[in-house]
């Protein structure tokens, strides 16, 4: 008899490999009730895209992470709202987003990826994450939000350490609560500073945007979902890419042959961001409370259930994905859920895939064979962001 099939998102054993609990969530209860924790979810792609696109059922209005849902938490944040205030907020920041828009940035990002990785060159050890995969996205974001370079540390470490979830307690401890407070107050200076003196950056840009009210009467964003909007963009522009960077370079790693084609051919650096986006996303799970009873092959969620749709399952399901374990380069992947899908699919995907590329391009350049120490391999501990907070590359 097999063992009884537990999804705990907050256990670090999972941490490790959830991906054979994910295989027997699809196959033996694709709708998954844990009564414990007082959640459902969704692992087989189908029934994750199916939710993600039906907005209007699947509402992300109480909170998107578990621990979080209900427990309003960094102010009015469109990724906790749903239509049509979410699309207002979405339209304004929507353009400075555009595939066109973020191609233009490619030079800076080539710039910023250069001056870390070539200090690595010649060296025989280095911590990537520490060194290159948490600094680059942080400068990304800082240069078009416009964060001074001197606080660009701090507001890394916030940002990280909001994630943070101590073993066996869903709630975020005092660090990821004292982080919270630090980057809103962070956001709430660079304002004030902007109004006094604005400045050629998305922050002083939205300090005078206006968005329609309910009545349609324009209406400005207020101090608190200006702060909100920075933190987002901040945290969600960062820790992601961070996470998806390092994972790339384990997984590479362990598949060697792939790390060789992507070498001889940095065309492929594409296709390593997407399969890394299917294989082993840095976000796992997206929360959604149900708005109605939905009946889903044979059973009843009710109406204010909690619902996880697991994307990081979803790219696995064998249904949707031959071969689905086997990290390959080669693969044709027409969609993926590693940005999420419909009304809140990421807003950052183009910056996401561009600096991305952009990394793999200029690392395999400089680091083209490396091994990772058993002892050099951290993970983070969060209830929805997977990844490693720390991984040794000697070479
Ligand atoms: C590899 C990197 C990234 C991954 C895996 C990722 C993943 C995701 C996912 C899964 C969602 C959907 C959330 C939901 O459905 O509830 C999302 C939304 C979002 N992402 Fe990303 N993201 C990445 C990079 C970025 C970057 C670089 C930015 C830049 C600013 C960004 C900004 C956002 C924003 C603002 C939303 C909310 C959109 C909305 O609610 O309409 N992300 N992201």
């Amino acid at each position: 008899m097999s063992a009884p099939l537990e999804y705990d998102p907050y256990s670090y054993e999972l941490d490790v490999d959830p991906y054979p609990v994910y295989r027997r969530l699809q196959d033996e209860m694709p709708v998954y009730h844990n009564e414990k924790l007082g959640f459902w979810a969704l692992t087989r792609f189908d029934d994750c895209l199916d939710a993600f696109v039906d907005w209007r059922t699947y509402s992300s209005a109480s909170g998107t992470v578990l621990e979080l849902m209900d427990k309003p938490v960094g102010g009015p944040l469109m990724i906790f709202m749903d239509p049509p205030r979410q699309t207002l907020l979405r339209n304004l920041v929507s353009k400075a987003f555009t595939p066109r828009r973020v191609a233009a940035l490619e030079p800076q990002i080539r710039e910023i990826a250069v001056r870390y990785l070539e200090p690595l060159v010649g060296r025989e050890r280095c911590d990537i994450v520490a060194e290159f995969t948490a600094k680059l996205p942080m400068d990304v974001i800082s240069t078009l939000l416009g964060i001074s370079p001197a606080d660009r540390d701090a507001v890394r470490g916030w940002s990280s350490d909001i994630l943070h979830r101590d073993p066996g307690n869903p709630n975020p401890p005092q660090r990821a609560q004292d982080a919270m407070v630090n980057l809103f107050e962070y956001f709430g200076q660079a304002l004030a500073e902007r109004r006094r003196r604005p400045r050629d950056d998305m922050m002083s840009a939205l300090i005078g945007a206006e968005i329609p009210d309910e009545d349609g009467t324009p209406q400005r964003l207020t101090d608190i979902e200006m702060q909100a909007f920075f933190n987002l963009l901040a945290t969600a522009g960062n820790e992601t890419v961070t996470k998806l960077l390092a994972t790339a370079f384990y997984w590479l790693w362990r598949n060697p042959d792939e790390r060789r084609a992507l070498v001889q051919n940095p065309g492929l650096a594409p296709a390593a961001v997407e399969e890394t986006l299917r294989y082993d996303p840095p976000s796992q799970y997206q929360g959604r409370t149900l708005t109605r009873d939905v009946e889903l092959r044979g059973t009843v969620m009710p109406k204010g259930a909690r619902v996880m749709l697991i994307n990081g399952a979803s790219g696995r399901d064998g249904r949707r994905f031959p071969d689905p374990d086997r990290f390959d380069l080669s693969r044709k992947i027409e969609i993926h859920l590693g940005f999420g899908y419909g009304q809140h699919i990421c807003l950052g995907a183009s910056l996401a895939r561009l600096e991305s590329r952009v990394a793999f391009e200029e690392f395999v350049k400089r680091i083209p064979e490396y091994e990772i120490p058993e002892d050099g391999i951290e993970r983070m501990h969060s209830s929805n962001v997977r990844g490693f907070s720390g991984l040794t590359l000697v070479y």
